[in-house]
């Protein structure tokens, strides 16, 4: 399948946001941490970190699973891959197990099977349905996931809105589609729950991928 036109767009600004990414995500550091946390990782656990930047998840989840853990990623963005490429190598060389990829998606196959699924801040792939559906047709049922990102106010503070989609436009295909940007991953799990975060402009959910029967 050939890239979408989201998908191009999305590139195009990456290519352009790709050399300062690192230094805007320190204020969102303790974000990504709780939701490492969520993942409730064990030694040996194979991870998926979905949409993973220039991998900036990729030690944290390291540390939790070991050196007998495995860690799956993907991203499309080539600026972005070629900086978690760069910290993957120097990984690997040191004994970690990683899976990189450079895919969309809408159409990565990874070899692995997770037993957890990182969401961090990847607003299009959540709400775009085909790499929904491409994603949980590759996770078991029952694997952990959790999933972090911007949101809309709440509808008391609906003048914010207009600020929260200016600050999403640039980096989000679907800056308008913050409402429940969660809402095509809940039906697909159970026991999901999340909570707001950034005082109602972000939240923070997890769940378990649901069984296939009955
Ligand atoms: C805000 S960044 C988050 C990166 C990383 N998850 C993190 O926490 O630092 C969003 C990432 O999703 C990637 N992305 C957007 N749409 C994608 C798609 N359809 N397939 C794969 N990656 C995508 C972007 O290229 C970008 O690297």
């Amino acid at each position: 399948m050939p890239p979408t036109r989201d998908n191009l767009r999305s590139i195009r600004k990456y290519r352009h946001a790709a050399a300062a990414y690192d230094r805007t995500t320190r204020p969102t550091w303790p974000i990504r941490m709780r939701c490492i946390e969520l993942l409730k990782l064990d030694a040996g656990d194979c991870v998926l970190d979905v949409g993973c930047g220039t991998g900036l998840s990729f030690e944290p989840i390291l540390e939790k699973v070991g050196r007998n853990g495995n860690l799956i990623a993907f991203e499309q963005s080539p600026h972005m891959f070629r900086q978690a490429e760069l910290r993957a190598k120097g990984l690997i060389a040191q004994g970690w197990n990683i899976e990189l990829l450079c895919a969309s998606a809408e159409e990565v196959r990874f070899k692995g099977r997770p037993d957890a699924a990182l969401f961090h801040y990847v607003h299009d792939i959540s709400r775009t349905p085909q790499a929904v559906d491409n994603l949980f047709e590759q996770l078991p049922p029952g694997t952990r996931i959790a999933i972090a990102g911007m949101k809309f106010f709440p509808w008391w503070l609906a003048p914010l809105n207009l600020l929260a989609w200016l600050k999403n436009r640039p980096y989000n295909v679907r800056a308008h589609e913050l409402h429940k940007p969660w809402s095509l991953i809940e039906p697909r799990l159970q026991n999901f729950n999340w909570k707001p975060t950034q005082g109602g402009m972000g939240y923070i959910g997890s769940g378990r991928v649901r069984g296939t029967g009955p």
